[in-house]
C-alpha cells in the first residue's frame, strides 16, 4: 500500500520498489549524494501546474484579472522566473525582491510593490525600474514618491486599507484586523486617496487589502471585498493573498477553484463589472511543490525518542514561530512499518527547535534520510545562519534531472562580510 504521506508530497512523488522516495523520477538518495542535505527540493512540473491552475481559475471567470505571485513566499529568482514564464506578475516586498524579480525577467509593468516601511532607496529603485504599481501604505510613501518621480513620469499607485476583517489564523500572520500596522483605516485612506488624486505625478489606480496568511476558509478572504468597494469606484482592486496550504493529513484548505469562486462572487456583488482584479497568492502557490530532505544525525532514546536532523530552525522557522504542524517520513524506508513515537528535532541551541512533535516513525537510525513535505513556502525565505548554519540549496527536479537553482552556502560565505 502506498504510504499515506505521499498525498502531502508534490504530484511527482512516488516510491521505488526498494522503499526509496522518488520525485520527478529522481531518487532522494541520489539527490542527497549529489546536493547534500538539508536540501529544499522543488518539483518544477508541480510548481508550473499550480501557477497555471491559478491563472486559469481566475482569468477564465474574470478576464480583466491578474495573478501576481507573492515573491516573499519563495523569493528565489528561479521560482520567480517560473511564475513569469507561466504568465504571472510578481508582488515584491522591498528592494531585494524587486531586484530579483527584474533578474527573473519580469515585465516591470507587472510588478506590484508592498511594504509598510519602504525606504527612499527602495522607492527610488521602483520608480527607476518603472514598475506597474506601488502600493502606498501611509502618507510618508506619498511624500517620498512625490520627491522621487521625475517630471514627465507618472507612477501608478494603489492605497492599502485595513479591511477590518478578523481571521482565524495564527495572530502573527493576521493583517486585516483593526489595529494592524499595515494599511490605513477607511477615514485615513479617503484623505490620502484625495491627496493622490490631486497629485501631478501619481495616478490613483485603486485599493488593496490583505487579510492574512494560512487562511483555510475563503469566506474570510472574500470578506475584504465589500470594505474595498466602500472606498469608491476605481479601475483596480487588489484582493491580496492568504489562502491556506495543506501541511498535514488533517488540513483541508479550500481549493484554488473554491477560493477564486468565493472572491469572484463577492466581486460580482460589490465591485464594478469592468474593474481589473489582482490576487497575490504566495503560500498556496508554492508550499505543496516542495519538501525538505534531511539526514538523521543522532537518535536518542531516553525520556523520549529524539530523532535529530542536520537542519532545523536555520531552514524552517514555521514550527517555532507559528506552531506549524508538519508530517515526515524516513525517505529511504517508505515500506517499513512504524515502530515508535518520536519527536523530530533540529540541530540548533534551543528547545524551540522542534520540527515535528509527535510523529510515528519506523525505528530511525543515524544516516537515515528524513523528508518533510509541504515546505515550499516561507522556509527558504526565512532561512538563517543561526549557530553558523549554512543555508541549504534549492534543487529543482524535472523529468529525471536535478539542478541546484541556489547552491548551499559555504563556510567561506559565512565570513564573506567580515571587514
Ligand atoms: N500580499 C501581501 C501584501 C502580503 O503581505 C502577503 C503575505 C501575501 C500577499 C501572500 O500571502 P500568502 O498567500 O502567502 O498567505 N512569514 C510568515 C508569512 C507572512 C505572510 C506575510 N504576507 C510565515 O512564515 O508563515
Amino acid at each position: 500500500m502506498a504510504h499515506p504521506i505521499l498525498d502531502l508530497f508534490p504530484a511527482g512523488a512516488a516510491v521505488d520498489p526498494d522503499g526509496t522516495l522518488t520525485i520527478a523520477g529522481c531518487r532522494v538518495d541520489d539527490l542527497a549524494r549529489d546536493f547534500g542535505t538539508p536540501a529544499i527540493v522543488v518539483d518544477e512540473a508541480s510548481l508550473r501546474a499550480r501557477a497555471r491552475e491559478y491563472r486559469d481559475a481566475l482569468t477564465t471567470r474574470w478576464p480583466n484579472a491578474r495573478v501576481v505571485f507573492a515573491s516573499k513566499a519563495f523569493p528565489a529568482t528561479a521560482v520567480q522566473r517560473v511564475m513569469v514564464e507561466e504568465g504571472l506578475g510578481l508582488d515584491v516586498a522591498g528592494g531585494g525582491e524587486l531586484l530579483s524579480a527584474l533578474r527573473a525577467g519580469v515585465d516591470p509593468a507587472l510588478i506590484v510593490m508592498h511594504g509598510n516601511a519602504k525606504t527612499t532607496e527602495e522607492l527610488r529603485i521602483a520608480v527607476e525600474a518603472r514598475i506597474g504599481l506601488v502600493v502606498v501604505d501611509n502618507e510618508d510613501d506619498v511624500d517620498r514618491l512625490e520627491q522621487l518621480v521625475p517630471p514627465g513620469v507618472v507612477q501608478r499607485v494603489l492605497v492599502r486599507i485595513v479591511p477590518e476583517v478578523a481571521s482565524s489564523t495564527h495572530p502573527h500572520v493576521q493583517t486585516g484586523q483593526v489595529g494592524s500596522k499595515f494599511g490605513l483605516t477607511a477615514a485615513a485612506a479617503r484623505i490620502l486617496i484625495a491627496r493622490i488624486e490631486a497629485s501631478p505625478v501619481l495616478d490613483m489606480r485603486g485599493v488593496h487589502a490583505h487579510v492574512g496568511s494560512q487562511i483555510m476558509d475563503p469566506a474570510e478572504l472574500a470578506a475584504a471585498v465589500a470594505p474595498l468597494a466602500a472606498l469608491g469606484t476605481f479601475p483596480v482592486y487588489d484582493l491580496g493573498g492568504g489562502l491556506g496550504a495543506r501541511y498535514t493529513y488533517d488540513d483541508r484548505p479550500a481549493s484554488v477553484d473554491e477560493y477564486v469562486g468565493a472572491l469572484l462572487a463577492a466581486a460580482q456583488e460589490h465591485l464594478p463589472a469592468d474593474a481589473e482584479l489582482i490576487i497575490e497568492p504566495g503560500r498556496s502557490m508554492v508550499n505543496g511543490s516542495a519538501f525538505t530532505l534531511y539526514t538523521v544525525t543522532t537518535v536518542k532514546r531516553d525520556a523520549r525518542t529524539f530523532v535529530a536532523v542536520d537542519g532545523g530552525m536555520g531552514d524552517n522557522l514555521e514550527a517555532a514561530m507559528y506552531d506549524q504542524r508538519y508530517e515526515a517520513a524516513l525517505a529511504g524506508r517508505m515500506h517499513d512499518e512504524d515502530a515508535e513515537d518520536v519527536v523530530v528535532v533540529g540541530r540548533h541551541c534551543e528547545s524551540g527547535d522542534v520540527l515535528v512533535d509527535p510523529l510515528r516513525l519506523p525505528a530511525a537510525r543515524v544516516g537515515d534520510l528524513l523528508a518533510v513535505p509541504a515546505t515550499g513556502a516561507y522556509t527558504h525565505t526565512m532561512a538563517n545562519n543561526y549557530n553558523g548554519y549554512r543555508r541549504p540549496p534549492v534543487v529543482f527536479v524535472r523529468d529525471g534531472e536535478a539542478r541546484a537553482v541556489i547552491r548551499r552556502e559555504t563556510w567561506e560565505d559565512l565570513f564573506g562580510r567580515d571587514a
